[in-house]
């Protein structure tokens, strides 16, 4: 059998730039600032800057970010939060965790992201906050979840966890809401070497009551003014990612790159494949094509040698954890369809046109 593809090859990007990472490293190793400190720091200013934002604060981890997130907007016990129910668990934890109800918004059946149009009608007088998800690479409709944010005066915080870079309309996301959270975990588009998360907001005060909440709710040591947490960055991981925000611009061009050559080549199959809107330019962090005989293909592709994934296999209001909501199949039917058939598709800057080729060679002999 040929070489197998991978469905995601870290250990190709971390050769690639094994060096500056040494040295990056090693500079932490000799500062011993291994809770925060310089690298974090330089790291911040280097992530707002990228992200077009006056503020960065780094996290453990994006989950960390997005429940400080709704901390720092006041949302608590009894409040609703808007959210999509295709998205990783961690968008709606973080609703889930200051004790607030997350409700489910259906997606759009072409992007995979909140559609807006359902979005007015799940307002309530309990709604506190709107969360929706940058899916995938891909940003969701600013301007028209921005439009009901308004009419409601409800907050926007955007999950950006999957959408390092992307633009909406030309602008790079990170500033249309009021927060925008990020993770660094190592599969992500910019990833630390563990785990890692920022929030990136333009506003000072919640830059600032985020900073605290990351630390014990503390702006002074061993003094408390508020029930914080232990959240902050680590100095390796800001070291890390100092070095590979640098590649990122690069690795997201090859990303496009990649995204272009499979939506070329599979146009003629079976598959639905993803399309970006014409307001978005995404990073394709994830390629997901659509098709109902999934299961089959998945298997098929696994058995010769292509590695792929499933982004995600149930949606939100039909996990077991969120049981107590009550919700029940055929809620958000579009949702449901969407865990039935999507496929990930290997998607990496280091993917070569030859690995590509056998990837839609792999799909072609499927549908033969
Ligand atoms: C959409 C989304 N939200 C939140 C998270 C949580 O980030 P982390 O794993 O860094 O806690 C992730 C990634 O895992 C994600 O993909």
């Amino acid at each position: 059998m040929a070489d197998h593809i991978p469905y995601f090859d870290l250990p190709a990007q971390i050769r690639a730039i094994r060096k500056e990472l040494d040295q990056a490293l090693a500079r932490t190793l000799d500062n011993c600032s291994f809770c925060l400190g310089p690298d974090v720091a330089q790291f911040e200013k280097e992530f707002a800057e990228y992200c077009g934002a006056k503020h960065c604060v780094g996290f453990n981890s994006g989950t960390s970010a997005l429940h400080v997130a709704m901390l720092s907007l006041g949302v608590g016990p009894g409040d609703e939060v808007l959210t999509t129910p295709f998205t990783f668990v961690a968008t709606s934890w973080a609703i889930s965790y200051v004790g607030a109800k997350p409700v489910f918004v259906d997606i759009d059946d072409t992007t995979f992201n909140i559609n807006p149009a359902w979005l007015d009608k799940a307002v309530s007088p309990r709604t506190k906050a709107v969360l929706p998800v940058h899916l995938y690479g891909q940003p969701f409709d600013v301007d028209a979840v921005l439009n009901v944010c308004r009419k409601h005066k409800l907050p926007m915080v955007e999950d950006a966890c999957q959408s390092h870079g992307a633009k909406y309309r030309g602008k790079t996301i990170g500033t249309f809401g009021e927060i925008s959270c990020y993770s660094f975990y190592p599969g992500k588009n910019l990833g630390a070497c563990g785990e890692g998360g920022a929030l990136v907001t333009n506003n000072p005060d919640l830059a600032a009551r985020a900073k605290s909440l990351r630390e014990h709710g503390s702006t002074k040591r061993y003094f408390h003014d508020e029930i914080g947490f232990n959240y902050r960055m680590e100095g390796f991981q800001g070291a890390v990612l100092g070095v590979k925000l640098k590649h990122l611009p690069n690795w997201t061009a090859e990303r496009r790159r990649v995204a272009r050559r499979y939506s070329e080549c599979l146009k003629d199959t079976p598959l639905q494949l993803p399309r970006e809107a014409d307001f978005a330019e995404s990073v394709w962090h994830l390629y997901v094509v659509r098709h109902p005989r999934r299961d089959e293909l998945k298997k098929f592709l696994e058995e010769q040698g292509v590695g792929c994934a499933i982004h995600y296999p149930i949606p939100l209001h039909l996990q077991k954890a969120y049981a107590h909501l009550g919700h029940r199949a055929g809620d958000f039917p579009v949702a449901e369809k969407a865990a039935r058939e999507c496929l990930s598709l290997p998607i990496y800057p280091e993917l070569t046109d030859a690995q590509i080729g056998r990837v839609v060679e792999a799909i072609k002999g499927f549908f033969k």
